[in-house]
């Protein structure tokens, strides 16, 4: 760190997951921002974040972030919760202004958070998301900043990201770690009427899920939310927008193997067509 150059970079928009999570994300701002370039990159070779320490989390998404602004990324999301959670705080407040104080990393808590006010009508609403991203209590925070009376109570789903990034997610074996969460969660309050899927990998368990919620109560996927606000954020901020290159273009890192990442990206993408993808070391 410390070399990367300070003049004016313009470039795709960088999208950091810590596996294939973020490619749903990726796959909603594609749709509203089709003209942009974008940068995946998935730290697949040491996912899953969830399970990890602050520190570690900390440091592992400082990396990427820091591979993400070499390659010329004016812009970063960070289209992870469990790195949202843990690292962007830090990465936002002590490491860009040492880096690059002209650049930007973007979180996805706070553009989910900012929906819930107008879908909650009992005011109690759940989370599902990693161990980490529940113990931050990021959620509860951010949503009581916007919503003091919103009660907010969160369910640790261990299995869930093992079960999606081994291609699991349609089993039957999925069925019973999917309904004794949402059990779990309504146990616990049973006046929730709105879940947050906190956590990017559990769209691919969303047929499964709808089976075990209740009818009657929300579900909120993040995609549609993160890439509105990103959309609404260009628009506030031409400086960055204007470092933003737009050329339809797509490409992928991953710290994985090139042919381990391309069939499960694919379905994550819900797409056959040729991905452009670079395995990259740390
Ligand atoms: N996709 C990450 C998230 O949204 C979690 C996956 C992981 O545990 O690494 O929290």
């Amino acid at each position: 760190m410390g070399s990367m150059s300070k003049s004016v970079t313009c470039g795709p928009i960088g999208i950091f997951d810590s596996g294939y999570g973020g490619l749903t994300i990726l796959k909603h701002i594609r749709e509203t921002l089709p003209d942009y370039d974008f940068l995946y990159f998935g730290d697949n070779a040491r996912t899953p974040y969830g399970t990890r320490s602050f520190q570690v989390v900390y440091e592992y998404t400082l990396q990427c972030v820091t591979r993400l602004f070499e390659m010329g990324c004016p812009l970063v999301i960070l289209a992870c919760n469990t790195a949202s959670a843990k690292a962007l705080r830090t990465i936002q407040q002590i490491d860009l202004p040492k880096i690059d104080a002209s650049r930007r990393v973007l979180g996805i808590i706070r553009p989910t958070v900012e929906s819930i006010g107008e879908l909650s009508s009992s005011r109690h609403v759940g989370l599902l998301a990693t161990p980490g991203t529940v113990k931050s209590l990021s959620y509860p925070l951010e949503i009581n900043k916007l919503y003091p009376d919103i009660r907010v109570t969160g369910e640790s789903c261990p299995i869930w990201v093992p079960l999606v990034e081994n291609g699991e997610s349609q089993s039957p074996g999925a069925d019973f770690f999917v309904r004794r969460h949402i059990d779990n969660l309504l146990q616990k309050d049973p006046l929730i009427d709105t879940i947050i899927l906190g956590c990017t990998h559990y769209p691919l368990l969303l047929d499964k899920i709808r089976q075990y919620v209740p009818e009657g109560i929300k579900i909120v996927c993040q995609g549609e939310y993160v890439a509105r606000s990103l959309g609404d954020y260009l628009q506030r901020h031409p400086e960055i927008d204007s470092r933003c290159t737009r050329n339809y273009a797509c490409s992928f890192l991953t710290t994985e193997s090139v042919e381990t990442f391309l069939p499960a990206a694919s379905v994550f993408l819900d797409s056959s067509r040729e991905l452009d993808v670079k395995s990259v070391t740390l």
